[in-house]
């Protein structure tokens, strides 16, 4: 097992050529954002796009570093939660961006978790055909994850994120400190996504997180600074190597099809976060990936232990205040996702902790009798 890891910044590159950008990660630099944008990026107008708590918190600080640095800026504050990503507050959003006069050659700022960053950098990827964006995320799961690899989009009734783009931000600044303001519940579901890099081809951080995550959510800078490096160099690997989701980058599905049918399935009411849903969505496809034959008897209960020990979600039936969803409501919604390829189901299957890998022939009889097997035992608890 590795010892106790010592990282307090960090600076990744994520290599795609002429699309190249860096990741900063630090403690404080929400204070230095303004000169760190005016040196990489040159003197812009800035669009800062943020949700109202996020503005409550931090937007000052940010206000505070772009005038410093002497950048212009205007600021769009949105509602808070998923509701946002949608058609209705993007057009308004764009519309208030056109007002702003704002010009191809200005910067957006997407400032907030994953929602913000999504809806953010949608808007920058089709405003005046295409503009740069900067991504400041302020939550665990978009420091790890969303802010990473340049997808952008919106949710429709059909589905989450079935509209979008792939549109690399320009520079992404991780401020470590803005986790000390975010409630546990949102530290321990971003938490789910760390610990997919180990899952997904690095069980040595799977081992290092088993030993250090409490300490990571408890608020350790060192271990949390080196938890989220870690995570942003695998994405920053995966993604030079698959931008736009052709191979590789599948993988960072993974427990996702499950995921989300079962956030469909909750109803985006925050009685399931999305961290949460992969936490169950995780366990349960190391269990399928078993089931299978695929994946070597103890890692799904290994797994399960290890997302106990921080308080997150296992099985259905941990998701408060739900009666528990029918399994065909489930698999109706798997049917839906993204990761449907030619009419069969794309899976993140594994055969041991840190060894997944793409499977589009999962039997759908192994599937449906494996959800049903869940479905049942979250009614019957
Ligand atoms: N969140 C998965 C990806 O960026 O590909």
């Amino acid at each position: 097992m590795t010892s106790k890891v010592s990282e307090s910044q960090a600076s990744i590159c994520v290599e795609l050529g002429e699309r190249s950008y860096d990741i900063e990660i630090a403690g404080g630099l929400l204070q230095r954002a303004g000169e760190m944008i005016s040196t990489r990026l040159g003197k812009r107008r800035c669009a800062i796009l943020t949700d109202e708590n996020v503005a409550a918190l931090h937007l000052e600080k940010l206000h505070q570093s772009l005038t410093e640095a002497g950048l212009s800026h205007g600021t769009i504050v949105l509602p808070p939660g998923e509701a946002t990503k949608n058609f209705t507050p993007l057009a308004k959003a764009c519309q208030e961006l056109l007002q702003m006069e704002i010009e191809r050659g200005d910067l957006i700022i997407a400032f907030g978790g994953g929602v913000i960053g999504d809806f953010a950098g949608f808007a920058a990827s089709i405003l005046r055909r295409g503009m740069s964006f900067v991504q400041i995320p302020t939550t665990l799961l978009s420091q790890v994850d969303s802010s990473v690899g340049g997808k952008t989009g919106i949710n429709t009734a059909q589905g989450k994120n079935l509209v979008g783009t792939f549109h690399q931000p320009s520079l992404v600044l991780i401020d470590s400190d803005v986790l000390d303001t975010l409630p546990a519940r949102e530290l321990r579901a971003g938490y789910a996504e760390v610990v997919k890099y180990g899952l997904i081809d690095d069980p040595v951080f799977f081992s290092w997180l088993e030993e250090f995550g409490e300490r990571i959510l408890a608020g350790d800078v060192q271990a949390r600074t080196h938890a989220i490096a870690t995570s942003c160099r695998a994405k920053a690997r995966i993604v030079a190597q698959d931008e736009r989701e052709s191979g590789v980058r599948a993988l960072l599905n993974l427990g996702h099809t499950f995921g989300h049918a079962l956030e469909a399935w909750a109803g985006y009411d925050g009685s399931l976060l999305h961290g949460e849903a992969i936490s169950i969505g995780m366990v349960m496809a190391f269990e399928l990936s078993q089931n299978l034959g695929y994946c070597e008897a103890g890692a799904a209960s290994r797994i399960e232990q290890h997302f106990k020990s921080v308080g997150l979600p296992t099985r259905i039936a941990d998701i408060a205040g739900q009666s528990g969803p029918h399994a065909d409501e489930l698999l109706k919604t798997m049917a839906q996702d993204k990761k449907v390829k030619n009419g069969k189901l794309v899976f993140i299957m594994t055969r041991n902790i840190g060894e997944s890998f793409i499977d589009s022939e999962v039997p759908m009889e192994a599937l449906a009798t494996y959800v049903q097997s869940q479905c049942s035992a979250s009614t019957s608890t």
